[in-house]
């Protein structure tokens, strides 16, 4: 994994162990304007190295399909990420935010939707995967925003980065990974200034893109997966599905909308629908782990082979139905 590091001139605790004389190098990273406060901040002389090496559930591991599937997933449902969009410029009409935080950024999806939206606005991207913030400043270049975004790798489970204020915060589908996720949104309500927004969203329900009956194996396949995948998150993310409505309120925020969005994209769909449907897919086959039976992972196997002829990137079926809801929630 890489870890970017970025001189900085921030003050504080972190994780980070002083070695040597000469400036404090913390994990923030990027090159967006204005001093660069990274969660580990040197104290004392020496220099100060990064929090990300190591800890926490993603060290280690190999994000570049989780990379993939979020791209896909921002490819694909484009046009619910621009509703989303839209709707906190609505309601942050008075003062478009100049300043945005996206927490559990990923690949940026958000980081770099927003941007879109409010051309005023620099953005910092906060993720514990290093792999996935170096993919993400790759996409920032692309699109011609590298000087706008900042990146940042931090735990939010260990402690609330040293941030500046920002105008609007971003986290989807990210704090039902965090063990505590009102301690979080205690932190994001802090970092906000008052009268700015937070956009919370969660997947009400994981993609699902197949027909009930294949012609392949026993009819019900992707139903059973989801079945099992359920089975699985119950245990591994409990926050998952929790009341944000309520814990917003609890952290002090006014929810401002809460807008369920229903995904239903129907064939001819692009080929990126099939890539889309596959890594989604894989993701949950990954997890699965003899939660379904061995016709059935044979069955799975075959769809997910894109060398066989009835793979799932051949078919011309697909559909993409999914739900999320967002939040938009002010600090008063
Ligand atoms: C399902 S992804 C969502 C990514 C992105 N927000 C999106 O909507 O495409 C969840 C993200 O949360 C990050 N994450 C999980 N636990 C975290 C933690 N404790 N601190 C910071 N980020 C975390 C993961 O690395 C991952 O990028």
């Amino acid at each position: 994994m890489e870890n970017h590091h970025h001189h900085h001139r921030g003050t504080g605790t972190g994780t980070g162990t002083g070695t040597g004389p000469g400036t404090a190098t913390g994990t923030a990273t990027g090159t967006g304007p204005g001093t660069a406060t990274g969660p580990a901040t040197g104290t004392g002389p020496g220099t100060a190295t990064g929090t990300g090496t190591g800890t926490g559930p993603a060290a280690g591991t190999d994000d570049s399909a989780m990379a993939e599937l979020l791209d896909l997933d921002a490819e694909v449902l484009h046009a619910y990420l621009s509703e989303v969009t839209a709707l906190i410029q609505q309601l942050a009409a008075e003062l478009p935010p100049r300043r945005i935080l996206d927490l559990g950024s990923g690949t940026g999806t958000g980081a770099l939707a927003l941007l879109q939206r409010f051309e005023g606005a620099d953005a910092v991207a906060l993720d514990i995967s290093a792999q996935l913030l170096h993919h993400l400043r790759d996409k920032a270049r692309d699109l011609g925003v590298a000087d706008r975004v900042r990146t940042v790798q931090a735990d939010l489970d260990a402690s609330w980065p040293v941030l500046d204020t920002v105008d609007l915060a971003w986290a989807s589908s990210s704090l039902h990974h965090m063990a505590d996720p009102d301690r979080v949104l205690t932190g994001v309500f802090a970092a906000l200034r008052p009268g700015g927004l937070l956009a919370v969203i969660e997947m009400d329900s994981f993609p699902r893109f197949l027909p009930d009956d294949l012609g392949l194996g026993r009819p019900g396949l992707e139903a059973r997966c989801h079945a099992a995948l359920a089975e699985r998150q119950a245990h591994e993310v409990p926050q998952l599905g929790s009341n944000w409505s309520s814990r917003l309120s609890q952290a002090g925020f006014t929810i401002e909308a809460e807008r369920p969005f229903v995904i239903d994209l129907k064939p001819p769909l692009p080929a990126s629908a099939g890539r889309y449907a596959q890594a989604s897919l894989r993701r949950i086959r990954s997890s699965l782990d003899g939660g379904i039976g061995a016709d059935d992972l044979a069955t799975l196997d075959t769809l997910l082979d894109s060398d066989e002829p009835d793979s799932i990137l051949q078919r011309g079926d697909l559909t993409v139905r999914t739900a999320r809801t967002a939040w938009v929630a002010r600090r008063p």
